[in-house]
């Protein structure tokens, strides 16, 4: 098939609604990473995501709505745990809920909760309007590949795969939402992401945050909290070096290396370059800057052909946390 690259006009929005109310793929801009969208409500719709991706079927995915009225009609009533995390719904937050009848187990993966999440984007919410139903959407990119922060990424990935993508320009915080399970007490973030662990603790007390390291590689999804965590992810194609630490001991790594390898630099920061390839990675101070930018640069050093790529770690607090959560699974 012919993927078609739609802008952000009302007859090329209205068409792709048309496309996803009919049962096709449509990818789009969201403010954490552009998604990969179908009708949430069909399950043969939502089986393509599955199969354009080659995601496997343990791995659920996430709904998303433009409205309160949608979470209404999609659970009967709304449900009462999101009246602790309304400030964050519009935004990049996702949330696991009782599964309503209406939500076809393949969007779950046949377990009975449902992540659901409503996108600040303009451009989601307006699409998701106008398709009229909940739209099942995961990251626009091939399974286990760096998610998409541009439409030349999906593109990258999904060409002749999907039907179209809307192209908003680039997603503005670069890593995905926070999942966070509401029906665990305390509240338990699943995946570390946009909304930070600091600022849920301040609208409801203690959450806790579940450590994908402590799941072994081979170990059934089935049982898992989230089947998506734990597994090399979100990976470049090339090995991915971390370092914990500062400028002299990345400046040692690179300086170490051999062959020809890539850099994701903090500006400012001095390596001895030699062969390296080096991607300006925004000011280390700003962590919020590093994560619009973090997936970027991964694809653009591996698009360079370099045999490795090296990488600082962030400090774990903020949006760090879901910055190391990223790099530490893409490095597996
Ligand atoms: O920012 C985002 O969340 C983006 C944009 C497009 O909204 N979406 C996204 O979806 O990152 P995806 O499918 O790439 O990642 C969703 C994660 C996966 O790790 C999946 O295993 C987990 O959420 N997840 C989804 N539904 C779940 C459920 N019912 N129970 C447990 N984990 C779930
Ligand atoms: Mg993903």
């Amino acid at each position: 098939m012919q993927t078609l690259r739609l802008s952000t006009s009302e007859a090329d929005l209205a068409r792709a609604a048309e496309i996803l109310r009919t049962g096709g793929l449509v990818a789009f801009p969201t403010e954490t990473v552009y998604g990969l969208g179908a009708n949430a409500l069909e399950a043969d719709a939502v089986q393509k995501i599955f199969e354009a991706k080659e995601r496997p079927a343990w791995d659920p995915l996430i709904v998303h709505v433009a409205s309160r009225e949608m979470l209404r009609d999609l659970f009967g009533e709304l449900p009462a745990e999101l009246e602790q995390v309304k400030a964050f719904m519009p935004g990049p937050l996702t949330v696991l809920l009782a599964r309503p009848e209406k939500i076809p187990l393949a969007v779950t993966a046949g377990r009975d909760k449902l992540a659901v999440r409503m996108p600040a984007h303009p451009v989601a919410r307006a699409l998701i309007e106008r398709a009229g139903v909940p739209l099942a959407a995961p990251s626009a990119n091939r399974f286990s590949r760096p998610s998409p922060t541009t439409a030349d990424h999906v593109l990258a990935d999904l060409a002749g795969r999907i039907d179209a993508v809307v192209d908003g320009g680039p997603a503005e915080l670069g890593v995905e939402s926070t999942v966070l399970d509401l029906l665990a007490s305390p509240p338990l973030i699943l995946r570390a992401g946009g909304t930070t662990r600091e600022q849920l603790e301040h609208a409801l007390g203690r959450v806790e945050l579940y450590d994908p390291e402590m799941h072994t590689e081979g170990e059934p999804r089935e049982g898992l909290p989230s089947p998506g965590v734990g597994i090399r992810h979100y990976a470049p194609r090339v090995p991915l070096v971390l370092v914990d630490g500062d400028e002299a001991s990345l400046s040692g790594r690179v300086r170490n290396s051999t062959g020809r390898v890539g850099v994701m630099l903090p500006s400012g920061w001095k390596v001895n370059a030699g062969a390296a390839v080096l991607f300006d990675w925004g000011d280390w101070e700003q962590p919020e800057v590093l994560a619009s930018r973090l997936f970027a640069g991964l694809r653009y050093l591996e698009d360079e052909g370099v045999e490795a790529i090296i990488c600082p770690l962030p400090q774990p607090s903020g949006i760090g946390l879901a910055l190391r959560d990223r790099l530490r699974k893409a490095s597996f």
